[in-house]
């Protein structure tokens, strides 16, 4: 059952992966854990349609992270600008100077965490997607996504922890990255917050949610 939904869902994504800039670049390795790295931070608070012209701008300009290291923080805080949570770019420029005097990222989500801005999300992320690893990746797109398929009732936050062990159950162990960015994909583009396709969903027939026929009430919220 947990293979099937692993399985079926890569299938999905090797046909319907959404084109983003920083899942590959025509000459370079499509796991260039700098891109990787720099997208996920840079998605964390903002949408993919405003992320891509920055993303653009930041990689031509610093094509690597030891060119960000050498830039100076001003620089690097104005090209941000527009971006908002500018604590984020504060930390890039730290961690990006923490990696270059490593001699380059760490491929553990461990020591992903102990680098500057790197939070429990964005370890996990850059260590499925850029070195392979079996990580639990899960943001707002995977918790709502896991919340039908298993229609968990109990509402968020306190869900988080059955949402996490849910993840985990059905992340595979090749394939990791690619199976959280096509949850993320399915969140973004079917599985979406108020109007899901589930005629178009790859696992409807596995969903939950959608047998008890009201998928779009999970995630469950808390009274206010
Ligand atoms: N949102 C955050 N990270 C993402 C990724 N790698 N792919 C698609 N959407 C995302």
């Amino acid at each position: 059952m947990a293979a099937s939904i692993s399985d079926t869902l890569l299938a999905w994504y090797d046909t319907h992966a959404r084109d983003l800039p920083w899942r590959a670049r025509p000459g370079a390795p499509p796991t260039d854990p700098y891109r990787v790295w720099l997208s996920e931070v840079m998605l964390q608070q903002t949408t993919v349609a405003a992320v891509k012209p920055y993303f653009q701008a930041f990689t031509e300009r610093w094509p690597t992270v030891e060119d960000l290291a050498a830039a100076p923080e001003e620089d690097v805080m104005a090209a941000w600008a527009g971006l908002g949570y500018y604590s984020r770019a504060r930390n890039l420029v730290k961690a990006s100077r923490a990696v270059a005097a490593m001699g380059g990222f760490p491929s553990s989500e461990k020591e992903l965490r102990d680098l500057p801005g790197l939070g429990a999300y964005t370890a996990a992320a850059v260590a499925a997607i850029a070195f392979g690893q079996r990580a639990v990746v899960v943001d707002a797109n995977v918790e709502r996504v896991v919340s039908r398929l298993f229609a968990i009732e109990e509402p968020l936050p306190s869900s988080r922890k059955v949402i996490r062990e849910r993840t985990d159950e059905i992340t595979p162990e090749l394939r990791a990255g690619d199976f959280a960015q096509a949850m993320m994909d399915l969140g973004a583009t079917i599985c979406t917050s108020r109007d899901p396709k589930c005629l178009l969903c790859p696992l409807s027939v596995s969903c939950e949610g959608r047998k008890n026929g009201d998928p779009a009430r999970y995630p469950v919220k808390a009274p206010k």
